[in-house]
């Protein structure tokens, strides 16, 4: 099911997206490729890029006013599966067990927090948080992840602030900090660190990132809950 099918902001951000790379003319405004001029001297259309950015800029707005980052009710359920899913359809070192992983957390009593994005009353996006385990008793640490949000959306700010809200509630709630297994590259901009202190067994450590929110940092070795075992 395409979830965004009746979003016609969305289509044309979808749309803005793909648009193909720019172009400079002699006078040094840039076009559009598809503004570019004939091989016989006419142009085919002059659009400046101010107009463009102009109109991408809007619906990027537009879609911003529309995101709305809530918790999961029961409602969401089928397609938070669907969402994340989709997300990890293509991921390379996914097994594609996300979808169970949140349900079997979820059956548990293991989801300390679920959150959606939404637009237009679609779900677009989800995150999940759940308790770890640290072996030098330190608690209310959380584990975060999976973290999903349609392709077709994705790179547009709607993991970035599902992230935000999620470790936001989570400071509100007490917790101490969170970690999580994923690229250094994505999660460093939320302030996630490799820790030596804080061992994640049988991965490459870089890989295992934590977000201590007091000053002191625990020492041992980490655990998330069984529901990430998950596999049906
Ligand atoms: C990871 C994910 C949730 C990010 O959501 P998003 O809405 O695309 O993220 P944002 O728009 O907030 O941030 C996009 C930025 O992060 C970067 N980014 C996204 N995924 C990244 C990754 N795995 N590694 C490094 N950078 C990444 C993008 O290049 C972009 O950078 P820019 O802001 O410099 O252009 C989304 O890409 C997704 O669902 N991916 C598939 C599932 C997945 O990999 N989940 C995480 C498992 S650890």
């Amino acid at each position: 099911m395409d979830l965004f099918t009746g979003s016609t902001e969305l289509m044309a951000v979808k749309k803005r997206f793909s648009r193909p790379p720019m172009a400079t003319n002699p006078k040094g405004r840039k076009w559009r490729r598809s503004f570019q001029p004939r091989s016989n001297g006419t142009n085919r259309c002059e659009a400046p890029l101010l107009t463009v950015h102009k109109t991408f800029n809007d619906l990027l707005d537009i879609m911003a006013s529309k995101l709305n980052i809530r918790k999961e009710t029961a409602a969401d359920i089928e397609a938070i599966s669907a969402v994340t899913a989709a997300a990890f359809k293509d991921h390379p070192i996914s097994k594609q067990t996300e979808p169970f992983i949140i349900r079997a957390l979820r059956a548990a009593g293991a989801l300390t927090l679920s959150l959606v994005a939404e637009i237009d009353g679609r779900v677009v996006g989800h995150v999940a948080f759940s308790p770890v385990t640290i072996s030098d008793g330190t608690g209310a640490w959380y584990g975060l992840g999976p973290v999903s949000v349609l392709q077709d959306l994705q790179k547009q700010g709607i993991g970035k602030a599902l992230i935000n809200e999620g470790l936001s509630r989570l400071k509100t709630m007490g917790a101490q900090g969170c970690a999580l297994i994923g690229d250094p590259d994505y999660y460093r901009r939320f302030g996630f660190r490799n820790y030596p202190e804080m061992v994640y067994e049988g991965i490459p450590q870089k890989f295992f990132q934590a977000l201590p929110f007091i000053d002191e940092v625990p020492q041992g070795i980490v655990g998330f809950h069984d529901g990430f075992q998950a596999t049906s």
